[in-house]
């Protein structure tokens, strides 16, 4: 542990997509790789914070200098930071699927010549950024982060978001086609909290984590 500011302090961080089965061979996930994530995981591990990780199955590799809990589903990543709390601070920047699957199959689906394609039925999942912002007493952190993945509006979704799901803050990023957003390696977002809007300029994922992680460290009265 290096011995920064955040000395002391305990972070969670999510990241990466979420995979939800369709049966033994096949998943629902989504575009995320796990990179905007990690970034802040390491960003916060450098100013000394004791990190857990917990991430959905991505390529990139594992930060060194704190924990990783690597999961699948949405519901893997729900209980692996339920059972990591009490945190000083929570960030979610996995790409949680909305939905799972309700009618998973325990082998694998089988295509049968003049069979009807078969029909998923989706129910939804818990959402863990809203049931970690709404924990009670001991198990709320001082200080809960989430983000707003937007292809339209995104500033009204993700100021709806910040009131819907009782995070302190909210970090929206536009991951319209051709942004790059997911995947690649720059981000450009904006801060929202009860003062306001925030607006970053566009930069490197790392940058914004290295950011993200002093505004965490001043809002903690650590910086
Ligand atoms: O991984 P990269 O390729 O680097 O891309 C980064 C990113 C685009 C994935 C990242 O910057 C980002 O925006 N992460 C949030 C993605 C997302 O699922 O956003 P959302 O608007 O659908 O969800 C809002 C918030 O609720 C997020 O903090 C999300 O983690 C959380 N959530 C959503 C659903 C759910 N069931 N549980 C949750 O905790």
């Amino acid at each position: 542990l290096s011995d920064g500011p955040l000395k002391g302090v305990k972070a969670i961080v999510t990241s990466g997509p979420t995979r939800e089965a369709i049966d033994p061979v096949r998943f629902i996930a989504n575009r995320s790789s796990g990179k905007q994530g990690h970034a802040i995981a390491s960003a916060l591990a450098a100013l000394g914070a004791e990190v857990t990780l917990v991430s959905g199955p991505v390529s990139i590799p594992d930060p060194t200098g704190l924990a990783v809990v690597k999961v699948e589903s949405a519901v893997q990543m729900l209980n692996a930071v339920r059972s990591r709390l009490p945190a000083h601070v929570v960030v979610c920047a996995a790409a949680v699927a909305d939905w799972t699957v309700a009618n998973r199959a325990t082998e694998k689906r089988k295509k049968k010549v003049g069979d009807p394609p078969p029909t998923i039925e989706l129910t939804p999942n818990p959402d863990i950024l809203m049931t970690v912002s709404k924990a009670e007493g001991p198990l709320r952190p001082t200080l809960v982060v989430g983000f707003a993945a937007e292809t339209e509006k995104l500033m009204e979704h993700a100021a709806d978001k910040l009131a819907r799901k009782g995070c302190d803050w909210i970090v929206a990023n536009d991951v319209s086609e051709g942004t790059g957003t997911f995947g690649g390696d720059a981000n450009t977002v904006h801060v929202l909290d009860s003062d306001g809007v925030e607006s970053w300029p566009a930069m490197g994922k790392e940058e914004v984590a290295r950011k993200l992680a002093e505004r965490i460290a001043k809002a903690l009265g650590k910086a």
